[in-house]
């Protein structure tokens, strides 16, 4: 086994970070291959919190080289700063530590505008996106009106660019009543950024291809949720990326086969930031307890997150789509104390019963969730360093995931830190 790809099964913030971050120990690579500073992938060690947006999660171990693959849009200045921070630390984030795709597309100032002004102006119909620009970003990228980063190394070309794609952007950010951004604000300011990047920058493909031939293990760490993804996620409530794992050999630049093994990463109950469906929903207190004992507060904007029941149709059909073949199910400590714990293993759909979640968002608004009951337990988990240790209403709801989703648990996360993890399976160990 040497390439692994994790993956979220539900709205994204499943604690893909810190499973990323546990498995590094083992990884010679690790790849971010869509998304953006959309993301935030929170890391404790030694109770010190990290909140990564652009930079991948295995930073921190010694061995591991950290890949920002082609399909990531970057803002260069987050991860400069990003970059910044982490030497101020005393690490050492050298052009063998870091590598980042020069075709990777720059997310630009009238990106982050446009993203802001069209939330501002929907008011009603906002999407609740992280107003970082990805879409706007990706949008430019498909029109091929996008600066990828190795453009920014050549100043003259990217000049005359700038200056047309400038003219209509101008005009869009006129009508939605947003400030227009003059040439002088961007044109010096990326070019330095182009000038910081430049030894960071490679072509991402042939390191890994290279990386894969000799044996290396691979990491591919995913950004946000199935169910945020482009195609197969809540349209339009979504993100502008494909999220699924399918995407790590578009967006790093590897062929299908070379893909081993896909872990999809299931946080105990269900999370959401931003708008859009969500059938297991909880909006009574029991939902305030959730996020107020799982902290749940957007990584990346410290929004409140939504919280509901764990949703297995979703999660089901995050296997399907993904290919997943292993998982790890994260903060099962945050429903410790509860009385009693509901499963969602179906969807009451105008008087039938159904196992999928309908493509439409009229559909989606009838569901009526079908809940398995399931005993709580009062112990707290964290210390727990042993499966058998668990108790057995623990035991009772991991046996009814595993045997819902027919795939097996490689990895329990009983807490934020490192050492809150109990590893079944290291998928880097045959
Ligand atoms: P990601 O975007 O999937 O990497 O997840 P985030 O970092 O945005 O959100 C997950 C949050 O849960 C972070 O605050 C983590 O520190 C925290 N976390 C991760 N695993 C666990 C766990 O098993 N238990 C608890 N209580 N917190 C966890
Ligand atoms: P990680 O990687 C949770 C959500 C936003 C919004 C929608 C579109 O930390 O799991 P965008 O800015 O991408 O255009 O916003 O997607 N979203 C996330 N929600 N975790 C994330 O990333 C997210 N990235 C985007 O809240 O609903
Ligand atoms: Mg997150």
């Amino acid at each position: 086994m040497s390439t692994l790809v994790i993956v979220g099964t539900q709205w994204g913030d499943e604690g893909k970070g810190k499973i990323v971050d546990v498995l590094t120990q083992k990884a010679d690579y690790v790849v971010r291959f869509q998304g953006g500073n959309n993301a935030g992938h929170t890391l404790v060690i030694n109770q010190k919190k990290y909140i990564f947006h652009l930079i991948p999660s295995g930073i921190f171990w010694p061995q591991t080289v950290c890949v920002i693959g082609n399909g990531v849009v970057v803002d260069p200045e987050v991860l400069i700063n990003e970059i910044e921070k982490l030497k101020k630390e005393g690490l050492k984030i050298d052009s063998d530590k870091l590598l980042v795709s020069e075709k990777a597309h720059t997310i630009m100032p009238y990106h982050k505008a446009l993203d802001l002004a069209r939330e501002k102006k929907a008011k009603k119909n906002k999407i609740g996106t992280t107003c970082r620009g990805i879409g706007p970003c990706y949008e430019d990228k498909a029109a091929r009106k996008g600066f990828r980063l190795i453009d920014l190394t050549y100043p003259e070309i990217f000049k005359e660019k700038l200056k047309i794609v400038l003219e209509e952007k101008n005009f869009i950010l006129k009508y939605l009543n947003a400030e227009i951004i003059k040439f002088e604000d961007i044109y010096e300011r990326y070019i330095k950024y182009g000038e910081y990047l430049k030894p960071y920058l490679t072509d991402v493909s042939r390191v890994l291809w290279k990386a894969k031939k000799e044996g290396m293990k691979i990491l591919f760490e995913g950004a946000q949720g199935t169910f945020l993804d482009i195609d197969h996620g809540t349209y339009p409530y979504v993100t502008s990326s494909n999220t699924l794992a399918g995407n790590a050999c578009c967006g790093a630049g590897l062929g299908p086969l070379e893909i081993d093994l896909v872990l999809g990463v299931v946080k105990a109950y269900t999370t959401r930031v931003g708008e859009g469906p969500f059938p297991t929903e909880i909006k009574d207190k029991l939902g305030d307890h959730l996020r107020t004992k799982g902290n749940e507060y957007g990584s990346t904007t410290g929004r409140p997150r939504r919280c509901g029941w764990l949703d297995l149709v979703l999660v089901k059909t995050a296997v399907r789509l993904n290919s997943i073949k292993a998982i790890a199910l994260t903060k099962l400590d945050v429903l410790s104390g509860l009385e009693k714990i509901k499963i969602c293993i179906g969807y009451e759909y105008e008087g039938k019963v159904i196992d999928y979640l309908p493509s439409s968002l009229i559909e989606m608004s009838k569901l009526k969730p079908i809940y398995k009951d399931l005993p709580g337990w009062k112990e707290d988990l964290k210390d727990i360093k042993k499966f058998e240790n668990l108790p057995k209403e623990t035991k009772l709801y991991i046996k009814t995931i595993e045997e819902y989703l027919e795939v097996p648990l490689y990895l329990i996360s009983t807490g934020p830190e490192r050492e809150n993890c109990l590893i079944l399976k290291n998928p880097f160990e045959n």
